[in-house]
């Protein structure tokens, strides 16, 4: 029985080493825990001013504000002292979503990044795609940015109140479309306590006074991250409806509702 047991376990060694020397092709799960580790990885290349020597797919791109750019002559090619950093995961569309906000180094950022993977691989980051907001740019305030988003409550959400994911690309798309279409607004489940920090504006509740309609340009090239788990969608968008604008839109729905909204808008070259 012993023996059976040794050699079953040096049958299934071998075949484990077979799998992990096959091609990532057969690794198809996009996991969260893996999402969240390069995340919180890239959090600490920030800080420590590495950001590329992330491990990263051969056709690697970075964008920032909306442009593709070289790494190191972005924001990325300096360290930045972070005081806050909040991720979230979409294993469907493989990629993470960090907010950063440093309001005590040489220049103070909002930053809004999309991480995203290829193959499926938490392992090769293919694009890192950030919208730099600093000062300048819409109702700017790092600090104030930072009390407002600190105070807030990111818990994942208990299985049975997680939103499916339509509704949050719903929730996220109605939102941006609310300045070229007149009825998204009344598409939004607006809850009652929802809080929206536009730039460090805070406006609570924040389902009133919204625009319905009135602009003919609609806020395109949207890339998201959907996150049922947190209950986040967010969206980064060239944000033209009042002129073009690089932009990130965050939104957390709690219990089906709309409770938070983050915009992080870069104004200004
Ligand atoms: C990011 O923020 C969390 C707290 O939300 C913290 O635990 C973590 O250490 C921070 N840094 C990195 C590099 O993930
Ligand atoms: C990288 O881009 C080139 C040129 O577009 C393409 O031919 C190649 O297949 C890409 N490599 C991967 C691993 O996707
Ligand atoms: C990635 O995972 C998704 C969901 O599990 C699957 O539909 C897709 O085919 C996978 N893609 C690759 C390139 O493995
Ligand atoms: C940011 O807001 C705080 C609180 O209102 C204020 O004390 C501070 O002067 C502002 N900072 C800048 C750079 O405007």
């Amino acid at each position: 029985m012993r023996l059976f047991n040794l050699n079953m376990r040096s049958i299934l060694m071998g075949l484990a080493t077979v799998l992990t020397a096959l091609p990532s092709v057969l690794r198809a799960d996009c996991t969260r825990d893996g999402l969240l580790s390069t995340a919180s990885a890239f959090v600490s290349a920030v800080i420590s001013g590495s950001v590329s020597t992330l491990p990263s797919a051969t056709n690697f791109t970075y964008q920032e504000n909306n442009k593709a750019l070289t790494l190191s002559k972005g924001v990325f090619g300096s360290v930045i002292k972070v005081d806050l950093n909040r991720s979230t995961a979409d294993t469907v569309a493989c990629a993470s979503y960090t907010m950063i906000i440093s309001t005590s180094g040489s220049k103070p950022y909002v930053l809004a990044t999309q991480i995203r993977h290829e193959g499926n691989d938490t392992g090769k980051v293919l694009m890192i795609d950030t919208i730099a907001a600093t000062t300048g740019s819409l109702f700017f305030n790092a600090s104030l940015t930072l009390s407002y988003i600190k105070a807030e409550d990111w818990t994942a959400l208990p299985a049975a109140s997680q939103p499916s994911r339509s509704l949050l690309q719903k929730a996220g798309d109605g939102y941006l479309d609310m300045w070229t279409d007149a009825k998204a607004a009344d598409t939004i489940p607006w809850g009652t306590n929802c809080e929206r920090v536009e730039g460090s504006r805070l406006t609570k509740p924040c389902g009133g006074s919204l625009p319905h309609g009135g602009s003919a340009n609609k806020n395109d090239d949207r890339r998201y991250v959907i996150d049922e788990v947190m209950g986040s969608v967010d969206v980064l968008c060239a944000f033209n409806s009042l002129g073009n604008m690089p932009d990130s839109h965050n939104i957390r729905l709690v219990d089906g509702k709309v409770k938070y909204v983050h915009t992080i808008t870069k104004v200004g070259s």
